[in-house]
């Protein structure tokens, strides 16, 4: 074979097949693998030049089309086939080769498979990427994490891909090892508190103010073109404008209200808890992933208990109020999920850079929002920002939003309308920005029955009570 490709690709689904033919629309070559022969067929057919792009069911041939090192990005499913497409690429490989994952793996299995691979020779980058299918063909976020000198190699192919936020490329080395798929697996945690609190707000709208889907559209609409101009605002808009294509209607009203997940965020939230790291907004979501599932018990449920009519909410005030609530728990989401990051960076040993983060997710991936560029200049005024909350910059924008959120969550209780994500964020921000908490008695109590001991407010030291005596 005369000239060797730039960029190889394991796994030619939907995501891979769409990022190898953005690598070949920057001006690279790129050769795919997949053992399945009509994905192969239909990556040669669609680059219809195969000597800017191919592929091939061959393990052998796929790796000796490769320029050295060679640059090899998995799209495959998170779990098992990573390691099992890893053993069988092991005896073909030289050292100084790069192995890329691409998908959303835990970040502990990445560690574990950098450890072995830097044993034989192999760099081993955990690289989140994000805009699902149509941001891996015109540009998404990646979030690579590895040995810093390899990077080199593939920084300029990634720059070239990545979206671009004002120029800017979406992506950076993030840190060693896990790095990349930490921080992914962090942004899909907000993903899932972003996305759960945009479902509270347009059952809010449905229910109180009676907003029909084309209101819905455009109010989202609306709302997409301010300070909440956001991917997630973007196509809510739009999914209340789409029509069924099985029966007259409008499609959002025939899908069931059974949401799926595939984990990552529940690991976000599992992994705070190790931390110690409070992530109400992100647990608050995943667990109603989980009460969404239960859908046989909650139609029983239903039958059981009355529920109050809600009471008739002013559109317009409406609409304006749940503008404001959905900035200020937008902001608690970001807020929980940069400070569990800055807590893995030290834990971890990642040195992360909070600003660099920010900048890569303003444009390419789901969670890209105005807001970014805001957090962007938090951090890169202030790089030990322990959470956004405590910006000055962040002081007026939550403040100014505040006042609403307490009355909607109000009006939810009162009205029977769950509200988990909104009322979860208002009382992270109540109890994160209260100077005194009453956990004083949870110290006495533990200290009661458990000689726990406990500090106190006036002097320094440790103590403990005869409290019975
Ligand atoms: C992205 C997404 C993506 C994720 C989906 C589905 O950044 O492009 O986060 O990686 O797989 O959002 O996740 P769930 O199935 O868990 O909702």
């Amino acid at each position: 074979m005369a000239n060797k490709y730039d960029f190889g690709l394991i796994g030619l689904g939907v995501m891979g097949r769409n990022f190898i033919l953005n690598v070949v629309d920057n001006g690279y070559t790129a050769f795919g693998q997949d053992l399945n022969a009509e994905k192969v067929q239909a990556l040669i057919d669609e680059g219809g030049d195969i000597n800017k792009v191919s592929a091939s069911t061959d393990a052998q041939t796929f790796v000796d089309s490769l320029s050295i090192p060679r640059k090899i990005m998995l799209l495959v499913p998170a779990g098992k086939v990573v390691d099992i497409v890893i053993e069988n690429l092991l005896p073909m490989l030289d050292t100084g080769d790069i192995i890329i994952d691409g998908g959303n793996s835990f970040f502990t299995d990445t560690d574990r498979r950098e450890t072995y691979l830097k044993g034989k020779g192999i760099n081993f980058f955990g690289a989140g990427v994000s805009g699902g299918a149509k941001g891996a063909r015109r540009g998404p976020s990646i979030m690579p994490g590895g040995s810093r000198e390899a990077y080199q190699y593939v920084k300029p192919i990634f720059e070239a891909v990545s979206a671009k936020y004002m120029g800017e490329p979406c992506v950076a080395y993030l840190g060693p090892k896990s790095a990349g798929n930490y921080v992914k697996m962090v942004h899909n945690g907000i993903e899932y508190g972003m996305m759960q609190l945009t479902s509270e707000i347009y059952d809010l709208l449905k229910k109180a103010g009676g907003l029909t889907n084309a209101e819905l559209h455009n109010t989202f609409g609306e709302w997409n073109k301010g300070r909440l101009q956001s991917f997630l605002v973007e196509i809510t808009s739009e999914i209340f404008a789409q029509k069924d294509d099985l029966m007259d209607g409008d499609l959002i009203d025939v899908i069931l209200d059974k949401a799926k997940q595939k984990g990552t965020g529940k690991w976000t939230s599992q992994n705070a808890m190790d931390l110690g790291i409070p992530v109400p907004t992100i647990d608050i979501a995943v667990t109603m992933r989980e009460i969404s599932a239960l859908k046989d018990e909650r139609i029983k449920a239903d039958e059981l208990y009355d529920r109050p009519k809600p009471a008739s909410f002013d559109k317009s005030d409406l609409i304006a109020k749940a503008e404001h609530a959905l900035y200020f728990a937008f902001i608690t989401s970001y807020a929980q999920g940069m400070h569990q990051l800055s807590d893995a960076s030290k834990e971890y040993g990642y040195d992360l850079d909070l600003a660099e983060i920010a900048k890569i997710w303003r444009a390419g991936c789901i969670i890209r929002a105005a807001l970014l560029a805001d957090i962007t200049k938090a951090y890169m005024s202030d790089s030990t920002l322990e959470n956004l909350l405590l910006s000055n910059d962040f002081v007026p924008k939550v403040q100014g939003t505040v006042a609403a959120v307490r009355e909607l969550v109000a009006y939810g209780a009162t009205n029977g309308i769950p509200l988990p994500g909104l009322s979860n964020a208002l009382t992270y921000f109540d109890a994160f920005t209260s100077k005194r908490l009453p956990l004083n008695l949870i110290q006495g109590q533990r200290d009661y029955f458990g000689s726990h001991t406990y500090e106190r407010t006036d002097r320094e030291g440790i103590f403990h009570t005869e409290w019975d005596a």
